[in-house]
């Protein structure tokens, strides 16, 4: 999508240079950082640190961090051992574990090839599908938007949660994906963005995008949410997912379940963008199975900011020795969710509507 009018991906690797590039999302939206990743403990620090975040774009990351192993050893234990080094960085995006086995399954299923390029050509297919399948959630959940205007007839008001744009993903994004589409088709939008502490990124990323992309939003904080819904200010929300059970329970970032709930109490459709490999399929109960991360309290304890020098600064907001808790997501039961949109269609939060998207 644009950045200053240009277009940007959030990864893709390098071949002149043999190095994979990403951008810093940590220092958005006030610097745009682009770095090297060379090693594999280099992907490690990316994912766990959050240079890169949002379930797919992780998942592409590890694939290419499988490479970047490679070039260390090529040895089956070695890689299987750098993928569990992967997959232990962040516990709640079921992308991450999807994308190193599928790579180890491959090397598995293909012993004759040269294995350090036969890992690049299958992290630059992860990546590229990714960009397809995103592209495709963006057509699918057009079709509601457009559903929803010609009803209306008038600006739709989109309440998001997080970022689910390009910026966690290669390209398009997820619940970001139809907005960017119906905005090129010229329907009428408006997005409420919300804040997203402890780490902001609805603030910013999500705006960062959307104005980048001349699209009308609002920012408010968190709590916000059930009141404009309640006036009659929000027609549809829409958000992304981390890992989906197969029951549709979705767990996503933090906030996202009381948005659910007031969306619920309000009649408003809450629907959730979701590529397939979002979905776990060997979990049968959201609540009861999905591992939530927990992280740093700092990010409770403090915010970080632009201070009066322009330079990025983190203050404290609590009381010295506070005592904080830091839970990354929640779960959002099936029941409070409209449809899920999928790259291959749009199906209902239950068991034998996801079921028949097992591949
Ligand atoms: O902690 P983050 O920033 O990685 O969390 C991201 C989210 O919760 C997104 O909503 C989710 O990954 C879906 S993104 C397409």
């Amino acid at each position: 999508m644009l950045v200053n009018g240009k277009n940007l991906t959030t990864i893709w690797f390098d071949n002149t240079e043999d190095v994979v590039k990403i951008i810093d999302q940590r220092l958005l939206p006030h610097e745009l950082k682009i770095v090297n990743l060379t090693t594999l403990s280099d992907s490690v620090y990316a994912i766990k640190e959050m240079q890169v975040r949002g379930a797919p774009l992780i998942g592409v990351t590890a694939a290419y961090g499988m490479y970047l192993a490679s070039k260390e050893s090529s040895d089956i234990d070695f890689l299987i051992q750098s993928g569990e080094k992967l997959k232990a960085t962040r516990p709640t995006a079921v992308n991450l574990i999807w994308s190193v086995n599928k790579v180890i399954n491959k090397i598995k299923e293909n012993e004759n090839n040269n294995r350090t390029e036969y890992i690049l050509q299958i992290a630059n297919n992860i990546r590229q599908d990714d960009i397809e399948v995103c592209s495709k959630i963006g057509d699918n959940g057009l079709q509601l938007l457009e559903r929803i205007y010609k009803n209306k007839n008038s600006t739709i008001n989109i309440l998001t949660h997080c970022n689910a744009g390009w910026l966690a993903t290669v390209d398009w994004g997820t619940a970001l994906s139809p907005i960017f589409k119906a905005n090129k088709k010229k329907i009428p939008i408006h997005v409420w963005v919300d804040e997203t502490r402890p780490r902001n990124q609805g603030f910013n990323l999500t705006a960062w995008e959307l104005i980048n992309e001349n699209i009308p939003n609002t920012l408010i904080v968190d709590n916000v949410g059930g009141h404009i819904m309640q006036k009659g200010m929000v027609d549809v929300c829409i958000t992304g997912t981390d890992r989906t059970a197969i029951n549709g329970d979705v767990c996503n970032k933090i906030g996202t379940y009381l948005k659910a709930l007031s969306a619920y109490d309000n009649n408003i459709p809450f629907y959730v963008a979701a590529p397939i490999s979002s979905i776990d399929f060997s979990i049968s109960n959201g609540i009861k199975n999905i591992p939530i991360e927990e992280r740093d309290e700092k990010e409770v304890s403090s915010m970080c900011g632009l201070n009066s020098k322009g330079t990025m600064e983190r203050i404290s907001i609590t009381p010295k020795n506070a005592n904080c808790k830091n839970y990354s997501f929640d779960v959002t039961p099936a029941k409070y969710i409209t449809k899920i949109i999928t790259e291959k269609k749009i199906v209902d939060a239950n068991e034998s509507s996801i079921s028949d998207l097992e591949v």
